[in-house]
């Protein structure tokens, strides 16, 4: 095993599951009572784009009251303490990354703290913070518009950061991806990525996500609670205790 100088972390909605977030594929189909295309898609936007906005305001202003847990506050550290290179990539819309202290997470899916000037419709793609909910009447302090959206990636549109996401991913020896279910891409690619590039690949989750054979090693059980115990021990034995958890694999 090559020496772990860079590391890259991929999260997705299990990270957030023990923060009470509900995660994406239950057993429903549904995504807080509604259907993706619904909300998620360019169409479903066109279609009504009030109900959109509405369905992320009631996420928005609920990230008030949603405090990150044990995994967020484990990886804050790993980005602390960790001596090479660190890239934090997560699907989530949350902000529980930033709450825990995570100073730069790149949000490959969009931020509910941010709305986009929404350039389908004119706009300039301006972004702006804000934690409460949308006012559609809000104009664009760039070009004036007011045409903002939720600056959410919907199924179909370009990921967020990808550049910087290929980047990291090719000089990676480490790929730690956390809590997603391996089914939406590329996120789900970016274990092979890394593989090409000699990283070793760990899978932390429930269960084996649906692309476990890319992985060299899982720790199954809940975020919260393998998660503190892995980076004490990779911060404090570093390639030995990459080694040994190959090895019991
Ligand atoms: N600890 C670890 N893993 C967990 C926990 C937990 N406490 N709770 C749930 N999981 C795992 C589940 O076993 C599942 O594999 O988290 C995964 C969540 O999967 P999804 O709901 O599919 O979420 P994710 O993979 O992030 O979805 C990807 O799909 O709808 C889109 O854009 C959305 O970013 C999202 C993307």
């Amino acid at each position: 095993m090559k020496h772990i100088n860079n590391i890259v972390v991929l999260t997705g909605a299990g990270i957030s599951a023990e923060s009470g977030i509900p995660v994406f594929r239950s057993e429903t189909g549904l995504w807080e009572n509604h259907r993706v295309e619904d909300v998620c898609t360019p169409e479903g936007y066109e279609r009504d784009p009030e109900m959109v906005r509405k369905f992320y305001d009631g996420m928005r202003v609920n990230l008030k009251k949603v405090r990150p847990n044990p995994a967020h506050q484990a990886l804050a550290r790993l980005e602390k303490e960790w001596r090479g290179g660190y890239t934090l990539v997560t699907q989530n819309i949350d902000n529980l990354h930033e709450q825990a202290g995570s100073e730069h997470a790149i949000h490959m899916h969009g931020e509910l703290l941010k709305l986009r000037c929404y350039e389908l419709k004119g706009g300039c793609g301006e972004l702006a913070v804000t934690t409460e909910p949308q006012d559609p009447e809000m104009a664009c302090p760039r070009c004036g518009k007011k045409v903002f959206r939720p600056h959410i990636v919907f199924f179909g549109e370009m990921p967020v950061g990808m550049d910087e996401i290929q980047k990291a991913l090719s000089a990676a020896d480490l790929f730690i991806s956390i809590g997603t279910s391996g089914v939406v891409y590329p996120a789900a690619g970016f274990v092979r990525a890394a593989r090409g590039a000699g990283a070793v690949t760990l899978e932390f989750n429930l269960e084996p996500s649906a692309v476990k054979g890319y992985f060299d090693a899982g720790v199954y059980g809940k975020a919260g609670t393998t998660l503190p115990e892995f980076v004490d021990r990779l911060l404090s034995e570093g390639d030995d205790y990459v080694s040994s958890l190959l090895s019991e694999a």
